[in-house]
């Protein structure tokens, strides 16, 4: 294939993993992009600045292709060393970006600067035209089915994609719902180029997670996802479990005097527990809604050439044919 997203990063398909915390190590950011598309290493999740250039290394012994870093900037009391991290991402020669959170701006010129191509992942039409205003190569427009946090607007893909359409000028991708080739055929339709997936790619047999990860996602229905810290305007969207209910059951009795504090069991320390041990009712996690698409575990190169060809088929035969006054014309 070929879109203005698979020409700025020089990639085969339009397929991106999004960065995923305690997901995106270098086994799945490298059989992502060996599989024609582009893997992200997720920055945050590597300790120190030390840590991710040790993880890019790592990654560059398994692909040749290119792949990216995410850089997540999130409000916080004791930031984490961000320079470091931009050092390390120089250092390792990354030449692609993926920035989320808050506002990249005070980062690009040193990105920039070394020849990184940017994308910022959006939720809203005015955060994009905002990243697009200060220099962002591209954006990954979010939607309220996404798994992780859709921000506070709740506009679903269907409405988010063509608007950023009618407005962007930067090419970007539909983030958030995206799980097959129907997903992406819709995707291209509404205006996008390319797709960004997050929970799809965990229920792969090159993710580095747990087993009972997976089997969980399989196992999910698209009613099984539930948003929290709404009051805290830190929604997330999670799979259900046990200290998910528990902390729901907290936000119903505190209401809006609900404090960070009073939920630190079910938010704090979770990711380890979940994706390395398995404990699948620790607390918290990102997923999707797209979770009810997902029902095997494939290799990422099944699943990406899967999308492609699928695409293509969907596109060539069930479309094609629902115009035959035009097939025959132009016959
Ligand atoms: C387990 C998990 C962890 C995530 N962690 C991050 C993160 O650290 N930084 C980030 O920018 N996005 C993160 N995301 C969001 C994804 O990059 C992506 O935008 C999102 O999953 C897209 O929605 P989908 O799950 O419906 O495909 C995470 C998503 C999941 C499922």
């Amino acid at each position: 294939m070929k879109t203005r997203i698979t020409e700025l990063f020089g990639i085969e398909h339009p397929i991106i993993q999004g960065g995923m915390h305690f997901v995106g190590l270098a086994e799945l950011a490298a059989a992502v992009s060996n599989a024609g598309g582009l893997g992200i290493i997720t920055g945050l999740t590597q300790r120190t600045p030390e840590l991710l250039a040790n993880e890019i290394a790592r990654c560059r012994e398994m692909t040749d292709k290119p792949f990216g870093v995410n850089l997540t900037f999130l409000p916080s009391v004791t930031p984490p060393d961000y320079p470091g991290y931009v050092q390390a991402i120089i250092d390792g020669g990354v030449k692609i970006v993926e920035t989320a959170g808050n506002n990249p701006q005070k980062w690009l010129p040193a990105l920039k600067e070394n020849g990184i191509k940017v994308i910022h992942k959006c939720t809203s039409v005015r955060h994009s035209l905002k990243a697009e205003s200060i220099g962002c190569d591209a954006i990954s427009v979010d939607g309220f089915e996404c798994g992780g946090h859709p921000g506070e607007d709740d506009v679903p893909n269907f409405i988010l994609l063509p608007r950023a359409a009618e407005e962007l000028k930067i090419p970007f991708v539909a983030s958030g719902g995206m799980a097959d080739a129907r997903s992406l055929v819709a995707a291209l339709a509404l205006g996008a180029e390319g797709m960004n997936m997050g929970t799809r790619f965990m229920a792969t047999r090159e993710a580095p997670i747990h087993e009972n990860v997976k089997l969980a996602i399989v196992a999910a229905s698209e009613l099984d996802t539930r948003l929290v810290m709404r009051s805290l305007r830190n929604t997330e969207r999670v799979l259900t479990n046990a200290g998910v209910e528990r902390l729901i059951e907290k936000e119903k009795t505190l209401g809006s005097g609900l404090k960070f504090e009073d939920i630190i069991a079910e938010v704090a320390g979770v990711y380890p527990a979940i994706m390395q041990r398995g404990e699948m009712d620790a607390g918290a996690w990102s997923c999707g809604m797209v979770v009810g698409l997902i029902h095997d575990i494939p290799t990422c190169k099944e699943l990406i050439e899967g999308i492609v060809t699928g695409a293509e088929q969907i596109v060539r035969q069930r479309l094609e044919r629902m115009f035959p006054q035009t097939a025959a014309a132009m016959a």
